[in-house]
């Protein structure tokens, strides 16, 4: 479907790594699909080409080669450089905002700010867009890192604030724009038959995981300064574990869905900094082998510092204080160089009250939905069935659901669809103001606790599932992380 109607699309940081990566890339997607009207525009902003011949070239240098091979077709890419203006701009010039917003004037339709730079310029970027009136009827996206704690998150978000109604502020978290995380949605919301289950009385615990091979590549020195929590819990963790746990939404329209997902994060039980050892484990890296190939230690790695205390892993124990919940206890981790790429969650049923058929069928996972985001999208529910052969012995079978096997579409890229959502107005996948806070406000005991205490985070070799009392603070629970299951 194409977007609604035309567009100005102006992109800060137009020659910054996320540009290159997936903001451009997603752009050619949307327009190679034909989901772009055609008098859309798109506007490169960056102080380092000095003309649009200069700044097309850099496009077709940098943003090609991450264009998927099976998508470039080279008509196709013409056609989508075509839509590309460029305003070379220096931040500190009031002057080159008048040129911009000269040359924004020219071009119709819904404007578009994406500020792809580091969140110390949201604010004065926006300050100077307001100073030649381009704040008005537009559209701003921000990208996290949206601040670096509950304060200074608050300040970014007062500031623009007093420029953009929270209407057009789009605030990005990928993984609502993931295809897997959507429908999750739909399992949910779409089929009776889970939801009636899907509460204390018949959960014992659910497991939710972002774990990656990488890791931090290039981004030392960001991410020295920022660490896992920040980077991957405040936002991504807790956002999926708000959609796992929020009541069904009267609608699908933008505040019904966040109203949920807020009522989710404000249920938060809070962390009694007392408590912070027992349910909040953090690790780093050490070097490590990574399928056969050795990989260094995370204190090594360019732009961290030796004696870092930041982490690289996190795993928590996390409840949620309501009636559908009480009680009951989700475990979240995400690291860095772990064993393997995977997001996954992991619900696990109670066990039959009272077995006739022995004691396999009191065990914990007995019944277990495992919903696999990625890579490989799958749903797979656990459950007991009878060996053949003599007498009763029961053994785990599993119902599989490979949503490749019944879509033959390919899978959009979360970058893809947010940015047509923000063209398009639809603000459902972006996460509010409030409920950024409510996050930001949950994670403070940990964040302070960790810097005061100033220990050093747990040590895990690269290539393992991270530090071992990620798995002793499961085990108190009579559980364990799904692929330390026999
Ligand atoms: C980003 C984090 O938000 O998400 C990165 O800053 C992380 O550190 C990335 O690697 C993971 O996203 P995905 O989509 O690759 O799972």
């Amino acid at each position: 479907m194409q977007t609604d109607s035309s567009f100005t699309f102006v992109l800060f940081g137009g020659t910054g790594d996320l540009s290159m990566r997936k903001i451009l890339p997603a752009l050619y997607e949307a327009h190679r699909a034909g989901m772009l009207a055609d008098s859309g525009k798109i506007v490169g902003v960056a102080r380092h080409e000095e003309d649009r011949a200069g700044y097309i070239d850099w496009v077709n240098g940098h943003v090609k080669p991450y264009v998927s091979k099976d998508g470039l077709d080279e008509g196709v890419w013409e056609s989508f450089l075509a839509r590309i203006e460029y305003v070379k701009l220096d931040l500190s010039k009031a002057e080159d905002f008048v040129l911009l917003r000269d040359a924004v004037n020219k071009l119709s339709g819904t404007r578009v700010f994406y500020l792809a730079t580091g969140p110390s310029l949201f604010v004065p970027i926006c300050h100077a867009l307001a100073s030649v009136g381009l704040n008005e009827n537009a559209r701003i996206v921000l990208e996290k890192p949206l601040g670096y704690d509950l304060r200074s998150s608050n300040a970014i978000n007062d500031a623009v604030g007093e420029i953009f109604a929270e209407e057009q502020i789009y605030r990005i978290d990928h993984y609502l724009g993931k295809e897997p995380v959507q429908n999750l949605l739909a399992l949910r919301f779409g089929n009776a038959l889970f939801e009636p289950l899907w509460r204390r009385e018949w959960v014992e615990s659910i497991q939710i995981t972002i774990a990656e091979e990488l890791g931090v590549e290039a981004r030392g020195d960001f991410y020295d300064n920022t660490g896992a929590l920040r980077d991957m819990v405040q936002n991504h963790l807790l956002q999926l574990l708000s959609i796992v746990a929020m009541e069904p939404p009267h609608s699908m329209d933008s505040d019904s869905v966040r109203d949920e997902k807020l009522r989710v994060l404000r249920a938060l039980k809070p962390i009694d900094p007392r408590d912070i050892q027992r349910v909040a484990v953090r690790g780093q890296y050490h070097a490590g082998v990574i399928r056969g190939t050795a990989v260094p230690a995370y204190a090594t790695e360019p732009g961290v510092k030796k004696d870092s205390t930041t982490e690289t892993f996190v795993a928590l124990k996390v409840e949620i204080e309501n009636w559908r919940w009480a009680g009951v206890p989700f475990f979240l981790r995400t690291g860095k160089r772990l064993a393997d790429r995977v997001a996954e969650i992991v619900v696990n049923f109670r066990p039959v009250p009272h077995s006739a058929l022995g004691p396999t069928a009191l065990r914990p996972g007995a019944n277990r939905l495992v919903i696999r985001l990625q890579p490989n999208e799958t749903i797979r529910l656990y459950c007991l069935a009878k060996q053949p052969g003599e007498g009763m012995n029961l053994a785990s079978v599993h119902l599989d659901l490979a949503f490749d096997q019944f879509f033959r579409e390919n899978q959009m890229e979360a970058y893809q669809r947010l940015l047509l959502d923000v063209i398009n107005g639809r603000l459902a996948l972006f996460v509010r103001r409030d409920e950024q806070e409510a996050a930001w406000r949950w994670v403070e005991p940990i964040l302070n606790d960790w810097s005061a205490a100033n220990k050093a985070p747990k040590p895990y070799a690269a290539g393992t599932w991270g530090p071992a009392a990620a798995s002793a603070m499961l085990a108190q629970h009579g559980t364990c992380w799904l692929e330390e299951e026999n």
